[in-house]
């Protein structure tokens, strides 16, 4: 199996890349507009065909590298159908499996954060996307997010994976790459003997700032990062 966990620095995205070391096909998960020539040298470097270019769902804060990959590459786009984006080449649903050449991605729907929000789980690893970071979950204050969803997401589909699952998160602003099940569900604060309500209540509270480029991520993103 081949496995890169990649990091855009501006908007502290992880970008995975996905690849069958016999067959050669690979699947890129959240790549960043900005990142696409990184990528495509990663893809060369290790003499992989890009075949799918994934989201974990649209984004608020970076633009997502979909067109630019599908343009170099012919690899098909795909995003999870609760999403109401356009212009992809797949749209997902809960359990779809994604397959590059002998290796299967399994879709696991988890909406919340963003109704389409949607984790992917390949062999011991999950890309959990904004649903769970490491220490916290994505907010739930616009796209349409749910917190006592985002709560049923991951303690319902995400916590009953086995413990030793390595989480891999969309982003982490603290230089932290990965975790595990076991780990978040005895340490995340969020979630660490917080009932339901006490989640909701907790996430109304958040007060964040908007992300800095949220007026044209979501646009872009929704086309597949067409502008
Ligand atoms: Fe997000």
């Amino acid at each position: 199996m081949i496995f890169r966990q990649l990091f855009d620095s501006d908007s502290a995205t992880y970008t995975y890349l996905l690849g069958d070391a016999v067959r050669r096909e690979a699947v890129i998960v959240d790549p960043v507009r900005e990142q696409a020539q990184r990528d495509l040298a990663v893809l060369r470097d290790l003499g992989l065909k890009l075949v799918y270019i994934l989201e974990t769902h649209v984004h608020a804060d970076h633009v997502t590298g979909a067109k630019a990959l599908k343009a170099q590459t012919g690899a098909a786009a795909g995003v999870s159908q609760h999403c109401g984006a356009s212009g992809f080449d797949r749209l997902l649903d809960d359990g779809e499996l994604i397959v590059f050449g002998d290796q299967v991605l399994r879709a696991i729907g988890t909406p919340g954060h963003t109704p389409g929000s949607t984790c992917y789980l390949w062999r011991d690893r999950l890309l959990t996307g904004d649903t769970l970071l490491i220490g916290g979950c994505g907010r739930t204050d616009f796209q349409l997010g749910d917190a006592g969803t985002l709560y049923d997401s991951i303690t319902g589909r995400l916590f009953t994976l086995p413990d030793d699952t390595l989480v891999y998160p969309g982003h982490d602003y603290q230089g932290r790459w990965v975790s595990t099940i076991g780990q978040e569900k005895r340490t995340n604060p969020r979630l660490v003997n917080v009932s339901r309500q006490q989640f909701i209540e907790m996430m109304r509270n958040l007060e964040l700032p908007h992300p800095k480029k949220i007026a044209e991520a979501i646009p872009a993103n929704l086309r597949k990062g067409s502008a």
